[in-house]
């Protein structure tokens, strides 16, 4: 595995490799690597002749009172993890190297972020938007691998690549879960044992919302319904549950219309909060 500091260098090989007629498949992350991590490289593996992973916290898309300075990192662990995996390229920059110069530009995300966790974080995927553009023109990639859980975080990118007319595969991976159904997250580890045993309440939650909507059930009832169930059924406190079209991720006038949708949830533990969704 190579890795890479310097823009320059990655941008190099990159249209080394496209003039090979390579095909390059990236994963863009923040680092601290876990299970759903790994689960994009191992896709972006069978996929791709070669495949990247980038690890760069942000700044950008962290809010003045977020945790960007205690966001966890450890690159010596990651780069283990890629190895095992068979990375071929690590690209690793400095926040001086991505953020070189005054920046002039700011791509602002107009559509799909009024709702859900984008709700509560204003200019956020302003920030997710501008750094994975920054990414994707000095890692050039033909497919790039996405992962379910953050469905906002890929409506918002695959709105990004239309309208950009970026030529760019955005492969939705589904959301890795637990054998009980709990979504996995590096979060899981902060519940206690109780509220891990009564967790995947939220998932069966879910479940119970899609089929009264597959069953003709008014949305705005339906959403009532999963809200008093978890309410009813769990300790967790409830920031959202919404059912929206997807990606659009606008409010459900028709739900005759074929088009897929959202039902997404985010409840907060004593120390964890869980965020969940399913589309169909
Ligand atoms: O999902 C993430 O880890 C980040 O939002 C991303 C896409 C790498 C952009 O910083």
């Amino acid at each position: 595995m190579k890795i890479f500091h310097s823009i320059a260098e990655m941008q190099k090989v990159s249209q080394e490799l496209r003039q090979a007629h390579k095909t390059i498949g990236f994963v863009p992350t923040m680092g601290f690597l876990h299970e759903g991590h790994e689960t994009l490289i191992k896709e972006a593996k069978q996929q791709n002749d070669v495949v990247v992973l980038s690890i760069f916290v942000n700044p950008l898309q962290f809010g003045p009172n977020e945790d960007f300075d205690a966001y966890p990192r450890d690159i010596k662990r990651d780069e283990t993890i890629a190895r095992k995996l068979k990375v071929d390229y690590l690209f690793y920059p400095a926040t001086e190297e991505m953020y070189k110069s005054e920046r002039a530009t700011l791509i602002k995300v107009e559509k799909r972020v009024d709702v859900l966790c984008g709700k509560n974080r204003p200019g956020h995927f302003d920030g997710v938007a501008t750094v994975v553009m920054k990414l994707f023109q000095i890692v050039m990639p033909h497919n790039v691998y996405f992962g379910m859980k953050d469905a906002q975080q890929v409506a918002v990118l695959e709105g990004l690549i239309t309208d950009y007319h970026l030529l760019i595969n955005l492969v939705r991976v589904n959301t890795v879960r637990e054998h009980d159904g709990l979504a996995k997250s590096s979060r899981n580890v902060y519940l206690t044992e109780e509220e891990r045993t009564e967790a995947p309440s939220l998932y069966r939650a879910l479940l119970l919302g899609k089929d009264k909507i597959l069953k003709g059930e008014e949305i705005d009832n339906v959403t009532q319904f999963v809200a008093k169930w978890i309410n009813e059924n769990t300790q967790a406190q409830l920031e959202y549950l919404e059912i929206l079209s997807y990606p659009t991720l606008a409010k459900v006038t028709d739900t005759k219309k074929q088009e897929s949708l959202i039902i997404a949830v985010a409840a907060k533990y004593s120390k964890a909060r869980l965020i969940d969704n399913i589309v169909f």
